[in-house]
């Protein structure tokens, strides 16, 4: 069975053009004007642009002493409600689990995604069992590996650790990934704030200032050149972090910075709600900051020294989060959002004249898929790829409420904001998973997509660091020794 999706526009990361799209056996048949299929999706006044692809979710994940709300089932049913058609879930062994073992767990989740979905692996603690496993991880087609400078204690990783990941990484052709925050200094900022009686939601902004997050993010690309691997910086939040990425890009090294819909449109006067409810369910890490560091993300993704928008999903229900009643340390750290990210930053970003049509389908889609090197399987409307497609409609609004969502919690962190871009279909591989607003996902419909290593990007890497390796000065005649 056909379908063709027809009189749309199609947008990609570098062209705009009316055009039908054929597609069969979940892939684009054909594209061209004219086509006919068993099944017509109409998609005038729409524009027709690759699925979104979020690289950045926590899908049932344990964390802080409990799991995030949303797991598979919920979590890619959201993500298609709004466009999405790829999410990319962080593998999370425990400290001293082994990656094959929470590898094993995780497809044991994934089972019941929707959408197609990817794994990055993070490297929570060190040793010869991590160094063995992460050629075997690669080997299944994860080839991005996440590092926390912060959750110290917990899941953070010291500088030798983070050199030695990094230098495995560069060994395998993988991808090294942050979250950059100085853990030292945000658990010293943290007892005392404590200690001073600082006990709400407020406390965890001034816990992790921006300057923690600069200072993260610098190490890590210094570390990064060092090892002559890739990075990729998740939830850039801050014009200091932002300046890191933007100063490597300018020397030449493979750095990118991945901000979230919640930095570019929430800010961290939402800390300071009267409601503790409301103010903690805003506490994630890093937190959310003021209009500047705003202003300097959105010139990022205009200027392209930010690449990527994601939303960290990782939902906790107001129960969960009043874990933290008396104590901000122990509010369970995340928000939501993977519904919310295209609309609102169609919304925000096309709608107000910051982004283009096609930087918004780059920093959604194709350029993740350029990155994590599932492109153009992923991220494209070429012939050949998977019919992950979203129709948006640019006129369609509506008011975004924890009543309607599909999100499993109970709240949302958009509430009552009014979007204007949503999608009209969304196809994933080819099944109709959202037609004109009625949800209708197949769980376990989603298929696990397996990267290869080394892409273009590490084999250039490779080959100047083996150019300029260190190599010993080959002399005729040693001076006699003085001894
Ligand atoms: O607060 C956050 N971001 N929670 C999810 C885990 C992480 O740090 O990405
Ligand atoms: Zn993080
Ligand atoms: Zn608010
Ligand atoms: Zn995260």
């Amino acid at each position: 069975m056909s379908t063709v999706i027809r009189n749309g526009t199609i947008v990609t990361a570098d062209l705009t053009y009316r055009a039908d799209v054929l597609v069969e056996g979940g892939v684009i048949a054909a594209i061209g004007p004219g086509l006919g299929g068993d099944e017509v999706l109409d998609a005038s006044g729409c524009y027709v642009m690759p699925g979104g692809i979020d690289p950045h979710t926590h899908l049932e994940m344990p964390f802080m002493g409990t799991y995030s709300a949303d797991d598979f089932e919920s979590g890619t049913r959201a993500a298609l409600a709004g466009g999405t058609t790829m999410v990319v879930d962080f593998a999370l062994p425990a400290p001293g689990q082994g990656l094959l073992d929470a590898l094993a767990m995780w497809h044991n989740k994934s089972g019941r995604a929707s959408c197609d979905y990817s794994y990055h692996m993070a490297v929570t603690w060190w040793g010869e069992q991590v160094f063995d496993e992460m050629a075997a991880v690669v080997g299944q087609g994860i080839t991005s590996f996440k590092h926390f400078m912060a959750y110290k204690g917990a899941l953070m990783v010291n500088d030798d650790e983070l050199y030695a990941s990094f230098r495995r990484c560069a060994d395998l052709g993988a991808l090294a990934m942050v979250h950059a925050e100085n853990g030292d200094v945000v658990a010293e900022l943290s007892a005392r704030l404590l200690a001073e009686g600082n006990r709400g939601p407020e406390a965890h902004a001034y816990s992790r200032p921006p300057q923690v997050e600069g200072e993260a993010t610098n190490r890590a690309i210094m570390i990064a050149d060092m090892a002559g691997v890739p990075l990729y910086v998740v939830h850039t939040s801050c014009e200091e972090a932002h300046e890191a990425i933007r100063r490597a890009r300018m020397q030449g090294k493979r750095v990118w910075g991945e901000p979230l819909i919640q930095h570019l449109t929430l800010d961290e006067g939402e800390y300071f709600h009267p409601d503790w409810d409301h103010a903690a369910r805003r506490v994630m890490s890093p937190p959310f900051r003021g209009k500047s560091h705003q202003d300097s993300l959105w010139a990022g993704l205009q200027s392209g020294s930010l690449s990527v928008v994601a939303t960290d999903h990782c939902a906790f229900t107001t129960e969960q989060k009043r874990f933290g009643i008396n104590d901000f340390t122990k509010i369970p750290n995340g928000t939501g959002g993977l519904e919310d990210r295209m609309p609102m930053l169609w919304t925000h970003g096309v709608g107000t004249g910051r982004l283009t049509m096609n930087e918004f389908v780059a920093v959604t889609s194709t350029n993740i898929a350029k990155i994590l090197n599932c492109y153009p399987k992923k991220g494209a409307v070429l012939v050949g790829a998977d019919a992950d497609l979203v129709v948006w409609d640019p006129e369609k609004t509506k008011v975004i409420s924890a009543g309607s969502q599909q999100s499993e919690i109970d709240y949302n962190v958009f509430e009552g904001q009014v979007v204007k871009g949503l999608p009209r279909y969304t196809m994933t591989r080819g099944q109709v998973a959202v037609m004109d607003g009625e949800i209708r996902t197949q769980e376990g419909h989603g298929r696990f997509v397996a990267r290869e290593a080394r892409p273009a990007v590490n084999r250039a890497l490779s080959a100047w660091k083996e150019l300029t390796a260190p190599r010993p000065v080959v002399r005729s005649g040693l001076p006699a020794s003085g001894v």
